[in-house]
């Protein structure tokens, strides 16, 4: 692997797995970072790697439905492997508007693998970033395995069932030397303060209500962003083609103990609020979210086994790592919610 395209890497994740490879692995190759820059992309997140790395690491601006550009990007840099982590990703605008979802997780996942197929062999590996919620909810036991059948609830899973489909059909009927994995929910530094955890940092550090969606009794599998950026990595490197890994934390809570420990830890780090005896305070139960899946858990000792991957970090050690992050970076929470970043996006990529 010399070239490789990281879909999506101005994105959460992506920007954590690139940060990684550059930072900690022994990749002596480039890296191709295509990204259509959404509201949810932040080159930002990638602006000390741009000047550190300059010589190994190029941006292209664009969208991966369009073929033809997507098509120049692989040629112009030899690609010769692909790590697709672009997509719409948040559910509760899937519910709102699915057109995007639609666009990008299923016709722009389309396009990657047509083209990854029609430049095979040059291509040696396509990794698709799925997510654990293709395969629906589950009850108060049991844990999703990589046979688990699938059955999705929302617009944005549905629209990744589909592209974990078509990834898997390009492998059967072409051949497409393909891995995926299916992740639970990742929480760290660069996520978009529209997700459960930044979100909730965000507003009780300001002393804001804390929306919790129905009784707060859902239940999410958490891992720290880079342990799934290594999990992504040892898959390229050392994944069967063909194969699909479930990554997770071994992390099950329930989102009011999320909450309640967000604000616990806020209180201890930056103090209490002049007007209230803890955060916990600003809890508000909210209308749930229509289709809300219950419970996510995951099986990952596929993973673990085959690969001797297994998370770094615990909610405990993550979770404050993750507010640490947030005290510390308030330039980038600015820019992210005023959305001044689009300015700078404009001029910087034009
Ligand atoms: P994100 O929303 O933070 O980032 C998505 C990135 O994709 C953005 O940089 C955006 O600009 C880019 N993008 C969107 N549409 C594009 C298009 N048409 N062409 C090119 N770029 C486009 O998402 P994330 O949380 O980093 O998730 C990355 C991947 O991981 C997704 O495929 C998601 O389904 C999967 N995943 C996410 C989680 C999670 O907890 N966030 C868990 C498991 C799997
Ligand atoms: P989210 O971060 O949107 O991830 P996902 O829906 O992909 O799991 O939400 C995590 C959980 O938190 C989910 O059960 C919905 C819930 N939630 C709230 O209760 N309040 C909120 O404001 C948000 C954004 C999410």
């Amino acid at each position: 692997m010399k070239n490789l395209l990281v879909t999506g890497g101005c994105g959460f994740i992506g920007a954590n797995f690139i940060r990684y490879v550059f930072e900690e692995t022994d990749f002596t190759g480039r890296i191709v970072n295509l990204d259509k820059l959404t509201y949810a992309g932040n080159p930002e997140s990638l602006a000390d790697i741009q000047r550190k790395f300059a010589s190994r690491y190029v941006f292209c601006r664009g969208d991966i439905c369009h073929r033809s550009f997507v098509a120049e990007v692989l040629d112009t840099y030899s690609i010769d492997a692909i790590a697709h982590f672009a997509a719409e990703s948040h559910v509760d605008r899937s519910i709102v508007k699915p057109d995007d979802f639609i666009q990008t997780n299923i016709i722009g996942t389309y396009t990657l693998l047509q083209l990854a197929r029609e430049h095979m062999p040059q291509i040696t590996r396509f990794h698709h970033v799925s997510t654990d919620e293709v395969f629906g909810s589950l009850g108060e036991t049991g844990f999703f395995t990589e046979t688990t059948p699938y059955s999705p609830n929302s617009p944005y899973s549905a629209s990744k069932a589909s592209s974990d489909h078509l990834v898997r059909a390009y492998h059967e009927t072409y051949k497409l030397p393909v891995t995926m994995s299916n992740c639970s929910n990742n929480y760290g530094p660069f996520h978009f303060p529209e997700k459960l955890i930044p979100l909730m940092i965000l507003n009780a550090l300001e002393g804001k209500p804390l929306p919790v969606y129905g009784d707060g009794m859902n239940v999410r599998d958490w891992l720290y962003v880079r342990d799934h950026a290594v999990a992504i990595w040892m898959i390229l490197n050392k994944g069967v083609t063909g194969e699909t890994y479930n990554v997770g934390g071994r992390n099950e809570m329930k989102n009011l103990d999320v909450v309640n420990i967000v604000c616990d830890l806020l209180d201890e780090m930056v103090g209490k609020l002049p007007d209230k005896e803890s955060r916990r305070e600003l809890i508000t139960f909210v209308k749930d979210r229509p289709g809300h899946d219950r419970r996510y858990a995951i099986d990952c000792s596929k993973i673990e086994r085959q690969l001797g991957w297994k998370p770094a970090e615990s909610f405990d050690t993550g979770i404050r790592k993750t507010i640490r992050w947030y005290l510390d970076n308030k330039d980038w929470i600015a820019h992210v919610r005023s959305g001044d970043y689009l300015k700078w996006i404009a001029q910087h990529y034009g």
